[in-house]
């Protein structure tokens, strides 16, 4: 008894304390499989990654470029999160079809909707081409020289590395440029849509649940890759055929549990895991509460007339969601951050680094590093400031300084490039200006300006600011620009653009709102952008540096992952439940039941469909209730994921479906810079429930009848 104890505390614990981590598929031999299989997995790496036969990456594309999605069935059905399908279910949406509001299903193939320009991406195979990308690289005299150098061989590489005609080559940094993998893909371009639940299932909670735990959101639609006769990938046309898999996921109704074993495969976006505390002390004191400051602002402002008004309300609310999500996620990771010391256990990390350079007798190559990096974090301060200031209010929050923005490079397109550079990036603008336009409201957004534009002259680090701007009164200066910019109207601005160049470019100038613009983004270019290409250019080269001594010095057990840049990882841990704060305890599983506790009749975020009453009512749940006849919705797990991993397949021990991934909880969204296994779970729709809405409340059985089912009764095959 008292050995197993023993056992467990030395091999168990350290395990489950150092979870987290997203690895590269092709390199999980060694380590992190012992891992896997003593968190419970039943299946090898090579069952997940193999270049020999088919395997788990086979059924897991890029979605769009920015989301997951997985493979379903035989017939190229793959499933992926309603937020990520939701600019093609709304393209096809209409006031007689609104299938935003109804939900969208086909009973038949041939009802299937084709989407322009929607793809996904399947990696065939992933190789290490490191010292073909570093070659003629270490030599160089300068960090700008060294740079171009790597980007000329990626790009030879990228167009000599052999493949077929029909895949690509796309080579990514790993490891903050210390290693290099080619990844050689295919990518479909015939995706169409197949089903959807309404929104309110499928974003059911929105934005007040966002990011929150427990929740209730049905997030998952269903596409179809088609692709030519042969199955290769296949520009749009009625006769591809439904694509055949090398893989697709069985998906498994057995239910999950507490501490079962979970892991997610995806492309996850972005993580700084390996920042200085230098660094991550700026992010919680300096650029998170500016960020959050100037979006309350403006979120608050839109908000107060979206209620007032149906119209506003259509025209913002997608836009608004966009705001809202990372506005909300920079609170729970500022809070995150400070409730776990984050900047303190860097520093206790430096010291060991510290220590461990001077013990392998490495001072020379890495014993300055630190110094400079605080060096180049205290001097970037100001303008890593100053150009958050200028990319949240100008280019992305008050709309009419970013539509002046854009008038402005196009300016700047004619000084540097000439005239028929000029014309086409003028047809372009128009073409593009349409729906932005479409949702814009001047009242709106004067409003905004008046509240961003005070924050701007105010906070935005003064040294680098025009006189005028510092002196702005922001009442009299959006008074004056919404009454005499002709920037306020899509038929304003066109006026402005028309005639020749000399007359536009004059046209422009003479515009007060142009005008403002052109003060910012000059004082901008000229005070701000070189400085912080200059100073971020060393950040860059050090952290290379950084990473290499990590990697180097680190014993080979330490699990130093990759940071996320877009490309397919594999992540693990298990299901489990939390405690966020002081007498507070979350379960990791949710059920129907806290939908219609959360259903508030009519409401934009939390109205629950009428059949989906219904059945709860009647407790018709199929083959899909749980144990005790309850209908899960979601649950929670270790696994660490980021924005990307939406859509992404959560796997059980044995490689099936069990759940779709489609959030993080508030408390841990302060993984993309320090994982906390304490407080950060991914948050995933249970499987069950999707196959529900599809079968019992959509009724499209003939989407559950392609699909490979494991119940409770399945044989296992041997
Ligand atoms: N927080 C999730 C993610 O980062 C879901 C976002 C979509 N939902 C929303 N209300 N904006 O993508
Ligand atoms: N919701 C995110 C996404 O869309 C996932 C996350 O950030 O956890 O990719």
């Amino acid at each position: 008894m008292k050995f197993l104890r023993l056992l467990i505390i030395l091999f168990v614990l350290p395990i489950y304390a150092q979870q987290g981590g997203m690895w590269v598929p092709s390199l999980l031999k060694g380590m992190n499989e012992t891992e896997m299989k003593n968190l419970g997995m039943k299946i090898s790496a090579e069952d997940i990654y193999s270049v020999n036969h088919s395997s788990l990456k086979d059924a897991v594309p890029h979605f769009d470029g920015g989301c997951t999605a997985e493979v379903i069935s035989p017939k190229g059905l793959i499933l992926t999160n309603h937020h990520c399908g939701f600019d093609n279910i709304q393209s096809h949406s209409s006031v007689e079809h609104d299938y935003l509001t109804d939900g969208f299903w086909a009973y038949k193939m041939e009802d299937e909707l084709p989407n322009k320009d929607l793809f996904v991406t399947f990696i065939i195979r992933i190789d290490d081409v490191t010292n073909k990308v570093l070659e003629g690289v270490a030599n160089l005299p300068s960090e700008t020289e060294k740079q171009k150098k790597i980007q000329e061989n990626i790009a030879m590489l990228n167009k000599n590395l052999p493949k077929e005609t029909w895949q690509e080559n796309s080579i990514r940094t790993f490891y903050d440029g210390n290693q290099y993998l080619l990844f050689v893909t295919e990518t479909y371009k015939d995706v169409r849509l197949v089903g959807a639940p309404p929104s309110s299932i499928g974003k059911f909670g929105s934005d007040t649940d966002n990011w929150v735990w427990p929740r209730h959101t049905g997030d998952f639609s269903l596409f179809r890759i088609y692709a030519g006769k042969d199955n290769r990938p296949a520009e749009y046309s009625k006769d591809n055929i439904p694509y055949t898999p090398k893989h697709f996921f069985p998906v498994s109704i057995k239910g999950v549990k507490e501490n079962d074993f979970t892991m997610v495969m995806g492309y996850p976006g972005r993580t700084q895991e390996y920042l200085p505390s230098y660094a991550v002390e700026q992010i919680v004191n300096s650029l998170n509460p500016a960020k959050i400051e100037i979006r309350d602002r403006a979120l608050k402002t839109q908000d107060g007339f979206m209620r007032k008004d149906n119209a506003i309300k259509i025209q913002y609310a997608a836009k608004y969601a966009q705001v809202a999500n990372y506005w909300k996620k920079w609170i729970g990771e500022s809070k995150g951050l400070k409730k776990t010391n984050a900047v303190a256990n860097k520093q206790q990390f430096e010291k060991d680094f510290t220590s461990k350079v001077e013990k392998a007798g490495k001072q020379a190559e890495y014993g300055n590093v630190l110094a400079d990096f605080k060096t180049t974090y205290n001097a970037i301060a100001p303008y890593a400031l100053a150009r958050d200031y200028f990319s949240e209010v100008v280019l992305r929050n008050t709309e009419i300084l970013s539509f002046g923005y854009k008038l402005y490079q196009l300016e700047q397109v004619y000084n540097t490039k000439g005239e028929q550079a000029f014309k086409d990036r003028k047809a372009n603008l128009i073409a593009g200006f349409e729906p932005l336009y479409k949702d814009f409201n001047a009242k709106v957004d004067e409003k905004v300006f008046e509240q961003l534009i005070e924050l701007y002259s105010k906070k935005s680090p003064q040294q680098f600011l025009p006189e005028s701007i510092k002196n702005i009164n922001p009442e009299a200066t959006a008074k004056s620009i919404f009454t005499n910019s002709k920037l306020t109207s899509y038929d304003g601005l066109k006026g402005l653009l028309e005639g020749d160049v000399k007359s536009v470019i004059a046209k422009m100038n003479q515009d007060p709102g142009f005008a403002l613009v052109k003060t910012i983004a000059d004082a901008y270019n000229k005070n701000v952008a070189p400085k912080y290409d200059e100073l971020n250019l060393k950040n860059i080269a050090l952290q290379r540096t950084y990473m290499k001594a990590i990697l180097e010095l680190s014993p080979k057990s330490a699990r130093i992952f990759p940071d996320a840049n877009s490309t397919l990882r594999v992540t693990y841990g298990k299901v489990k439940g939390y405690k966020p704060s002081d007498a507070v305890s979350y379960e990791p599983m949710t059920y129907l039941d806290g939908v219609m506790e959360k259903h508030i009749p009519g409401d934009y975020e939390f109205n629950v469909p009428q059949k989906l009453i219904d059945l709860y009512n009647a407790k018709d749940y199929g083959q899909y209730a749980d144990k005790n006849g309850k209908m899960p919705v979601a649950f929670i797990a270790t696994n660490h994921t980021t924005g990307g991993n939406s859509g992404s397949p959560a796997l059980d021990a044995n490689g099936n479906l069990i759940g779709l991934n489609f959030d993080r909880v508030w408390e841990g969204t302060m993984s993309d810079i320090q994982y906390d296994p304490s407080i950060c779970r991914n948050i995933m729709v249970d499987m069950r429930y999707v196959l529900f809405v599809i079968d019992k409340y959509a009724g499209a059985k003939n989407l559950i009848e392609e699909m490979k089912l494991v119940t409770p009764t399945t044989k296992k095959k041997k």
